[in-house]
């Protein structure tokens, strides 16, 4: 099949959270299964320029609003793959580190970047003469893809190609004024409640949902929640009206990126046969945090963006608990809202050698405290799938997390008599619940070193593989096909 992945951020050249692995190894697995799968992505100036780049010297054109917009394609491999990769330069709207902001312009164009990338994608193929069967887009920033090919695109060559929109999160819609319709020269008529319009606004994500042949989303869990009120955001209706198109398929990792047997960001590798060198991670871990190097306190480890989905706020609220009940460490990196960035600091200084932070974004230390860690806490309030359990799991890192989402899906909770249980899950979002999870998991490391020891085994061996969702995305695309054919 000739597949197309239209995407705001790829691992490993740009990424600022789970879409981006999720785009890169998605694209890899399946290559390696056959299919010619081409990639395109913005060349922001925060890409990683990895491998050989080759400029394509006649420029593609792009009508947007009264404008027609050149821009140079730059063509290129995904690390590791045989997955074609095309950059859009357009520097007045990408020439900037960040995907999705910036505080020097704001995020006010964001509008006009994603209908940029959305239209030019499209474009791309025109001007490459390559017609995929299948496009596949990712949450809001490519949502336009599938109004494109039923507004503007269907009687043309790419009005044969079956759309698939996966949602990684609902929460981010895309809301924009009307003025986006013109200017990405959609017609007046996509402005309409079973459409682009919603509360009086466009809501990209919205017309994604109406649009693409299949919908997935990335558990099969949150695929159940986002059709109830409380978990929909806005959006339950008309997913309750596509729920017959909607498929929740778990998220694989990429298991050679992250394997702790292997991976060139540790100190120290290990297996499961041979947990050595983990000691050894988490000596050095404690010792870039400026954490007390004792191998027998437990340590907590947090990877994560700093946003309220996350939970982290009942974290930081429940820290000076843990500090009394337990004497275990934290060790957290991550960035996002200011206030709780600020939070954290502030708990790094009150209590020095025991509490770690590290704000900021950073592969190595990420990969450090997957590795290092006792276990791994996750206290969102939702999660559409999450890879960061899965890793923690097979690193040895068992997590504690709250049962939501996908972490439903992928972690096998701990309890009496259950010989597979791979982490921790709590119930209820508060610093109460949360601060007792942690502190059952202390007693388990401390007071039951052998059934601890099952945990981490337990999450080591577990398949967290993409061969298992590939297969199924392979036959959502086929699916897709079809339907398509019968609506042509
Ligand atoms: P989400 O996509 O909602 O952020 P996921 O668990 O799916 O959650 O994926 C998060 C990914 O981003 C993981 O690979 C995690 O390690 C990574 N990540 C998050 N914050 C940081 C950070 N500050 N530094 C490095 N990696 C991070
Ligand atoms: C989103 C979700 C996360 C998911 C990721 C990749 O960012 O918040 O749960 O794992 O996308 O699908």
């Amino acid at each position: 099949m000739k597949i197309f992945m239209i995407a705001s951020e790829v691992a490993p050249l740009i990424k600022v959270g789970g879409l981006a692995d999720v785009v890169g190894a998605l694209s890899k697995e399946l290559a390696g299964m056959g299919h010619e799968v081409r990639l395109v992505c913005p060349l922001y100036s925060g890409i990683k320029k990895i491998g050989k780049w080759i400029p394509y010297n006649i420029p593609l054109t792009v009508n947007l609003g009264r404008e027609n917009l050149q821009c140079r394609i730059w063509e290129s491999r995904l690390p590791g793959s045989e997955v074609e990769t095309y950059f859009l330069e357009f520097n007045e709207f990408y020439d900037r580190p960040d995907v999705y902001g910036n505080s020097s312009r704001g995020p006010q164009d964001n509008d006009r970047r994603f209908i940029f990338l959305s239209r030019a994608a499209l474009n791309l193929c025109y001007y490459l003469g390559w017609i995929p069967d299948v496009i596949h887009c990712h949450d809001w920033p490519t949502a336009l893809v599938p109004v494109y090919l039923n507004a503007n695109d269907f009687y043309e060559p790419l009005g044969k190609a079956a759309s698939i929109l996966t949602i990684h999160n609902l929460q981010h819609q895309g809301h924009f004024p009307y003025s986006s319709i013109e200017y990405a020269q959609l017609p007046a008529s996509v402005y309409r409640p079973d459409c682009l319009e919603a509360m009086g606004h466009v809501n990209f994500l919205k017309g994604g949902i109406y649009n693409a042949t299949k919908i997935t989303t990335v558990s099969p869990e949150y695929a159940r929640e986002i059709l109830k009120p409380d978990n929909g955001h806005g959006l339950h209706h008309i997913l309750k009206l596509r729920a017959g198109d909607l498929i929740g398929e778990i998220n694989g990792i990429d298991t050679s990126v992250w394997n702790p047997q292997s991976d060139p960001l540790l100190p120290a590798t290990y297996s499961i046969s041979n947990r050595k060198g983990k000691g050894l991670c988490k000596a050095e871990l404690q010792k870039e945090l400026g954490l007390e190097i004792k191998a027998e306190i437990p340590l907590f480890g947090v990877v994560s963006r700093l946003y309220q989905q996350k939970g982290l706020d009942l974290l930081a609220e429940a820290v000076a608990a843990i500090m009394e009940t337990t004497d275990g460490q934290i060790a957290l990196l991550g960035t996002g809202e200011k206030e709780l960035e600020e939070r954290f600091k502030q708990l790094g200084e009150r209590f020095k050698g025991r509490v770690g932070v590290q704000i900021g974004f950073s592969d190595q230390l990420a990969h450090l405290i997957y590795g290092g860690s006792d276990f791994f806490v996750m206290p969102s309030r939702f999660e559409p799938c999450g890879l960061s359990q899965m890793y923690a799991m097979r690193y040895g890192t068992p997590p504690v997390a709250r049962s939501t989402g996908g972490l439903i899906d992928t972690i096998d909770p701990y309890g009496k008599g259950k010989r597979d249980a791979t982490g921790l899950l709590f119930a209820d979002a508060t610093p109460e619940d949360l601060g007792s999870a942690i502190e059952r998991a202390a007693i388990l490391y401390r007071d039951q070193p052998k059934e601890y020891r099952r945990l981490q085994l337990n999450g080591m061996r577990k398949d967290f593989s993409w061969k298992n969702p590939s297969a199924t995305y392979e036959n959502i695309y086929r699916w897709a096909v079809e339907t398509r054919k019968q609506a042509g």
